[in-house]
């Protein structure tokens, strides 16, 4: 072999490297998640996009009892196969999860809400994250009430410092800053990203 078609070999090696294959597993768990992490059901997360780091530690959660849940499947990874999932699901950016429409008035109310209490942390509308927090631009409504209300209650432990955050907060105000997560754009118009790139 010479030395340019070695070369082209590594690059093409490169390519398919960069893509994961879904593990077998994962097959069991697109009924509900989409076999892109695009879920179909409200009050069933978007998977695609996330950081696989969260979702590698959410299903470890739910397989060690640390946070509840009532599907079975996910009492039962198999854990070998958890890292691969995690890195498949974070890596399906090409659609991104469906915008969902809100209140004008709710919108309002959650951005501000959003602004105050959840910004640190859930950056940029949600769509980057600091302190481990997952991306939650345009993730399903339903099921971001449903996770906050957990956490207010106590049923889903609170991670680090979050618990601040919601220190007052009614239900109706948790229901507003999901409901503006839910309307954001997951990767944003390349419109937005130019008027931000400016005001920095
Ligand atoms: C019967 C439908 C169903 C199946 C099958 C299912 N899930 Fe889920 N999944 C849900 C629902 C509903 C939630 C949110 C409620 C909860 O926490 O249980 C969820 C939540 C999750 C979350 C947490 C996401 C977040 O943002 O907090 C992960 C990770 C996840 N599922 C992975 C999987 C994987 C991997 C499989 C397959 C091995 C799977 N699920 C199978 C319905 C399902
Ligand atoms: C100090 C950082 C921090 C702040 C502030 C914060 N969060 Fe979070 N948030 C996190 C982290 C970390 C997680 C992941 C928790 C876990 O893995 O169980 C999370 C998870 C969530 C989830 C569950 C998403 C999922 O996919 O499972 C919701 C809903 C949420 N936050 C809403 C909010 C809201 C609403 C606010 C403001 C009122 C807020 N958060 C403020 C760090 C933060």
């Amino acid at each position: 072999m010479n030395h340019r078609s070695g070369a082209l070999v590594l690059a093409l090696l490169a390519s398919f490297a960069c893509r994961a294959e879904p593990p077998a597993s994962i097959q069991s768990c697109s009924t509900c998640h989409g076999t892109n992490g695009i879920a179909s059901e409200s009050g069933t997360p978007h998977l695609n996009g996330q950081l696989p780091a969260f979702l590698r530690d959410a299903m470890k959660a739910y397989a060690n009892g640390s946070r509840p849940t009532a599907v079975e499947q996910h009492k039962t990874f198999p854990l070998s196969e958890v890292e691969a999932m995690a890195q498949f699901y974070g890596e399906q950016k090409d659609v991104a999860r469906p915008k969902q429409d809100a209140d004008r008035t709710i919108l309002a109310k959650g951005e501000k809400i959003y602004g105050n209490r959840c910004a640190d942390c859930h950056i940029d509308d949600g769509r980057d994250s600091d302190k481990d927090a997952p991306l939650v631009a345009a993730q399903d409504k339903e099921f971001m009430t449903t996770q906050a209300l957990l956490f207010k209650s106590g049923v889903r432990k609170f991670p680090f410092m979050m618990d601040d955050s919601y220190r007052g907060l009614s239900n109706e105000d948790l229901a507003a800053v999901a409901e503006y997560f839910a309307a954001q754009d997951q990767f944003g118009s390349a419109g937005e990203k130019k008027k931000r790139r400016k005001r920095q």
